[in-house]
């Protein structure tokens, strides 16, 4: 099998159709981001009921011009394209060679942007120091700004592309991407142009995320009131040329104790979404923190990790998705893997509880260093006993939701923007069940291949 990844994202494909034929399974995720019982209801079209991948009305799927047309069998969609006109002569044939279509992977939370490695970490960790404790001897966050802030905008450009690579290779067409190693206006905003012009160069679409208040830096942390003149620069200065620049679309913010309370996380949020920037948290990581509950006070797209909510915020959460406004809980399952913690995300409870749960990877060069977001499904079913169907729903179409895209992307529906994955696999159920292999065979990324190994 030979690797054959397509650059760029701006090449039009020789014809305007795609029909993605050949498949044993089709995953659609139709019917929109969900929670309780139904984070398991999954549309599976399987081509065993047809006869078989290479039977005439197997399950297949139809793109034009980037977008998808439809998802049915191969016979009824060709009898449909021709009564509404398409040429089918204008069509290309992608063969799945009997291997499973889903939508595009998406990962909705990555520090994609950074520069240098903390691998010296791993071995204190390991000698039981923890996390916020070395954060506060002025390392880990804190060393990864120090080299980002000498790092040039080619640097990150490089760093980043590497790392998207790698993404793709694991069926990712869509990330998230925050800034937060900078933590001064004019280091924030190169990370944010570098991810906007990674997204203008594609294949991987990049959602930026201004996380100015991700720690304190050295330039206050030795002040008494460092943190809080830190706020108050973020909410005078950060915010408004971060707001100016236009790049970012949603803020984020570390409420923890210890980082930001939950009541300066409420400011500076409250302040961003004056700017029209969504509100995010990474909340209760470490311990309860007030991140679950001020989330649904304050109407956060997310709160994510919830590694340790208290359950006044889950009680919260779960009333914030009853009343039809849900917070998206982004569980990070990769993170608590790679920190040896031996507690997790109450996934769950949050599903009982009707809480639409999202999947991603975190990857960041301190507590989760890994762009698979296959390994993270694998550590959501084996850590948070999540369901390898739920797990599908949380990378996918509840992703989009925390993205704010979930009328864009996560699901193969008419209509939709036309990113698949073909995985070299009989059925979906196999991603999280081969950890660390490579399971893609094909990327299609608006409607064009951008990644080819058959
Ligand atoms: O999501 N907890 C805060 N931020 C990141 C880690 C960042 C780092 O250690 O560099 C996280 O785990
Ligand atoms: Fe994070």
């Amino acid at each position: 099998m030979s690797l054959r990844v397509i650059p760029g994202g701006r090449d039009e494909p020789a014809l305007p159709g795609l029909l993605v034929v050949g498949a044993a399974e089709v995953v659609t995720m139709a019917g929109g981001p969900r929670g309780g019982d139904d984070q398991a209801a999954i549309d599976r079209r399987e081509a065993a009921s047809a006869g078989g991948p290479g039977a005439p009305n197997a399950p297949a799927v139809a793109i034009w011009e980037g977008r998808i047309l439809g998802v049915g069998g191969l016979a009824d969609l060709e009898r449909l394209l021709a009564a509404e006109g398409y040429p089918l002569e204008r069509f290309d044939r992608l063969d799945a060679g009997g291997g499973t279509v889903t939508p595009g992977l998406i990962d909705p939370h990555t520090h994609l942007l950074f520069a240098g490695s903390r691998e010296g970490e791993l071995e204190l960790r390991q000698q039981g120091a923890g996390y916020l404790e070395i954060l506060a001897a002025g390392g880990g966050i804190l060393s990864t700004v120090a080299a980002t802030r000498r790092a040039t905008a080619d640097e990150l450009a490089a760093h980043g592309r590497r790392w998207l690579g790698e993404m793709l290779e694991h069926g990712v067409t869509t990330i998230e991407a925050k800034s937060g190693y900078g933590l001064d206006l004019p280091t924030e905003l190169r990370l944010l142009e570098v991810a906007h012009d990674l997204d203008a160069d594609g294949p991987i679409e990049i959602v930026p995320t201004w996380l100015g208040a991700h720690a304190v830096p050295p330039e206050f942390r030795d002040r008494p009131d460092g943190t809080e003149a830190y706020v108050r620069n973020l909410l005078d200065e950060q915010l408004p040329g971060i707001a100016a620049q236009g790049r970012a679309v949603a803020a984020d913010v570390f409420c923890e104790h210890g980082v930001f309370s939950a009541d300066q996380s409420r400011r500076i949020l409250s302040a961003a979404a004056g700017y029209g920037l969504r509100p995010r948290l990474h909340a209760d990581e470490l311990a309860p923190s007030g991140g679950a509950e001020l989330a649904a006070e304050i109407g956060a797209t997310t709160a994510d990790h919830l590694a340790t909510p208290s359950d006044a915020g889950i009680a919260a959460m779960a009333r914030a998705a009853a009343e039809g406004h849900p917070v998206v809980a982004t569980l990070l399952p990769a993170t608590t893997w790679f920190l040896m913690k031996d507690h997790h995300a109450p996934a769950r409870t949050f599903i009982e509880r009707g809480v639409p749960v999202a999947i991603g990877t975190d990857f960041n060069p301190g507590t989760s260093p890994t762009a698979s977001l296959p390994l993270a499904m694998t550590a959501a079913c084996l850590n948070l006993r999540m369901t390898p169907d739920e797990v599908l729903a949380a990378v996918t179409i509840n992703a989009a939701l925390a993205l704010g895209l979930a009328d864009e992307i996560g699901s193969l529906e008419g209509g939709k923007q036309a990113d698949l994955v073909i995985w070299a696999l009989p059925t979906a159920r196999q991603i999280p069940y081969w950890p660390a292999a490579d399971l893609v065979r094909t990327v299609v990324k608006r409607g064009r291949v951008v990644l080819d190994r058959a």
